[in-house]
């Protein structure tokens, strides 16, 4: 094995394989360039690297990203990525790359990846977040009038609409969205690269100019802290868990919705399978894929969360174990949000059985109840005398006032305006028409 350190003895062959991460690492690639870059040009300004020195690591750095970003992951037996860019830096760069590791530690450079990284993994979510959101407020607008009973407790409840029911998930995802802006915002504070292996180093490097070439505010406070901890790391996987429940609410409602015999929905059949035996079957599958998905998603969060415990300060190789989990659950979280985006754009609702939907379970109950109310019959009284008059009801197809939409398109979240207004109101947030 290729390794930073010096081996005196080979490894147990069980835990060299499982200490290797090169393999694990490969997606760092792009990060691992930018702080090399950032390192070499703080170590010059030093001077710690000659003109020269600093030009041919210039160039061996502009080298090795033509040739391997976008790329597999090239055979080493190199431990990590950081052994492995050494590595390929030394055999480009001579002297100058046997000088890069100067006042710097693998316990800060894998905490500055790691954070650089879920920046951009949080950049990409907020971005397919904003354009979900988005997408369900035009959706929203369109079905403001498209009624259909909502449920509570899986039971028909109230009427609504279709434009409600998207806004919904508009609001929701919007949300989670502006918790990972407000948390993008902490992340660009403190970069962790210059805090060594645990405490800095006594080679005098200007932190602050590193910080800024990596996009940072300023250099970590504390080396101690900066090595040590993956908050940004369980923030990003919190959001996504978050993320997670929304989209299961979200795959469930639609499946409930395509469901024999309500079938209100339209589902769009590029979503969906038939059966290997039954040929009068179209399956839900991305709605199912989707909500089975996205328990990795929750998962990841726990396993983060359950690794970090009790863990003492200071780097401990545990944290090693994060990549692959961070990793996974980023790319995941990516390609369900992706699939929701196009099943939005394509799924549509079934207007007819929608409305004939509304003449079961009584769903106008409230809004008669509620125009008594403005009769000036006491809440209670009109509740009791509503409610007298559904159990009284021969047939439950039967609504107990004349056109049970009237007063709901009128007043209410979920009257028409309202929902448009609601939808216009976030579209113009988000910064799109
Ligand atoms: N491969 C390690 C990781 O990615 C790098 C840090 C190792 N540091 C150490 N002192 N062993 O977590």
């Amino acid at each position: 094995m290729c390794a930073l350190w010096r081996q005196e003895s080979p490894r147990d062959p069980t835990f060299a394989a499982l200490n290797r991460c090169f393999e694990d690492d490969w997606f760092l690639l792009p990060y691992e360039l930018a702080v090399q870059r950032a390192h070499a040009k703080t170590l010059a300004v030093a001077g710690l690297l000659s003109a020269p020195e600093f030009a041919a690591l210039e160039a061996a750095l502009g080298e090795i990203e033509r040739r391997f970003v976008g790329t597999g992951c090239p055979a080493t037996d190199a431990e990590d990525l950081h052994t492995w860019m050494e590595e390929q830096l030394t055999a480009r760069a001579g002297d100058a790359g046997r000088r890069i590791h100067t006042a710097r530690s693998r316990n800060d450079q894998v905490a500055t990846l790691t954070r650089l990284y879920v920046i951009d993994a949080g950049t990409g979510w907020a971005r397919r977040l904003a354009a979900i959101s988005a997408a369900l407020c035009r959706r929203a607008t369109g079905w403001a009038d498209l009624a259909l009973p909502l449920h509570t407790h899986q039971q028909f409840a109230a009427p609504g609409s279709a434009g409600l029911w998207a806004l919904r998930y508009a609001v929701s995802f919007d949300r989670v969205r502006r918790l990972l802006v407000e948390r993008l915002a902490e992340w660009r504070h403190d970069c962790p690269l210059g805090s060594g292996a645990v405490c800095g180093s006594s080679v005098p490097i200007d932190r602050r100019m590193q910080a800024e070439a990596l996009g940072f505010e300023r250099p970590a406070p504390n080396a101690l802290e900066a090595t040590t901890t993956r908050d940004d790391a369980l923030e990003l996987l919190a959001a996504g868990a978050q993320l997670g429940l929304h989209l299961q609410s979200f795959a469930t409602d639609i499946i409930v919705y395509s469901q024999t015999p309500l079938a209100i929905v339209r589902y769009p059949a590029r979503f969906g399978t038939g059966s290997s035996m039954m040929p009068n079957k179209m399956n839900p599958d991305a709605m199912e894929l989707l909500r089975g998905e996205s328990c990795g998603l929750q998962a990841a969060h726990g396993e983060l969360l359950t690794l970090l415990k009790g863990l003492p300060s200071g780097y401990n190789r545990d944290l090693q174990c994060a990549k692959p989990l961070l990793h996974g659950a980023v790319e995941r979280g990516s390609r369900l949000l992706d699939l929701v985006l196009a099943f939005v754009t394509e799924l549509d609702f079934d207007a007819e059985r929608a409305a004939a939907a509304l003449r079961l379970g009584h769903v106008n109950a409230t809004l008669r109840m509620e125009a008594l109310v403005a009769s000036g019959v006491p809440l209670r009284q009109a509740h009791h005398q509503v409610a007298a008059e559904v159990a009284a009801s021969p047939d439950p197809a039967t609504p107990l006032i004349e056109d049970p939409l009237s007063r709901y398109r009128t007043v209410g979240s979920a009257a028409p305006a309202e929902v448009r207004r609601v939808a216009a109101e976030l579209l113009a947030a988000l910064g799109v028409e």
